[in-house]
């Protein structure tokens, strides 16, 4: 899929207004957020990914396929680098969740070895809050067995039974195919509003 990085901004009012739906990463810091942007796009070095948490500091966008805008977030639970640059690390992502009109699906991703932190219990209810369509991808799930990761999907489903739940791993093909069509379910979503 055609990708290119457009932009990056300290904040969701600074970014430029393409008309153009959303998606938004979100997650604790280093669980992939950026990685993922890397497995829609096929371009390995499109989004910055490092195995130290805390890279992505910036409200980062990239647009793909010249319809539709995937936004890199930076982590939550890391936030020192980007406190210490004078805007809040929190007024930032919920300045983005609720300023961003143009957001119509937020990708929740959570470590399948770990569930869900405290942090991503603080999210998934702030999405709920604001009506936000989610999905919550659950990822690295090449570091489990099948079963294992058979057991926490069957779990995060049933406690999240609102809330569509994929198991994804960057090393492999597995749940691609399901993020591809949460994300195309949400842009032909936006063009219908926009009809209408
Ligand atoms: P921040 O920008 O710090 O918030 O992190 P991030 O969420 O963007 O994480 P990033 O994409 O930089 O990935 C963090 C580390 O996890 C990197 O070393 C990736 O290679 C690794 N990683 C990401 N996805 C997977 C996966 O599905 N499986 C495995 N084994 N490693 C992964
Ligand atoms: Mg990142």
């Amino acid at each position: 899929m055609p990708a290119k990085f457009i932009t990056s901004a300290i904040r969701a009012a600074d970014l430029p207004e393409s008309g153009k739906p959303h998606i938004c990463m979100l997650g604790r810091s280093n669980v992939g957020k950026s990685s993922l942007i890397n497995h829609l796009a096929g371009q390995k070095g499109l989004a910055r990914t490092s195995s130290q948490p805390g890279l992505t500091q910036t409200i980062n966008l990239f647009e793909f396929d010249g319809r539709y805008m995937l936004v890199d977030l930076p982590g939550y639970g890391y936030s020192r680098k980007a406190r210490s640059k004078g805007e809040g690390f929190e007024r930032m992502l919920s300045g983005y969740l609720s300023e961003a009109e143009l957001l119509k699906l937020v990708v929740l991703i959570i470590d399948a070895r770990h569930g869900l932190t405290e942090l991503d219990r603080d999210a998934l209810a702030q999405l709920k809050e604001a009506q936000l369509p989610h999905v919550i991808v659950a990822n690295k799930s090449d570091k489990l067995s099948n079963s294992q990761a058979a057991q926490i999907t069957r779990e995060l489903r049933t406690e999240f039974p609102d809330a569509k739940v994929i198991l994804h791993s960057i090393n492999d093909s597995r749940g691609l195919g399901e993020i591809r069509e949460a994300i195309e379910k949400a842009v032909r979503a936006h063009k219908e509003e926009r009809k209408g």
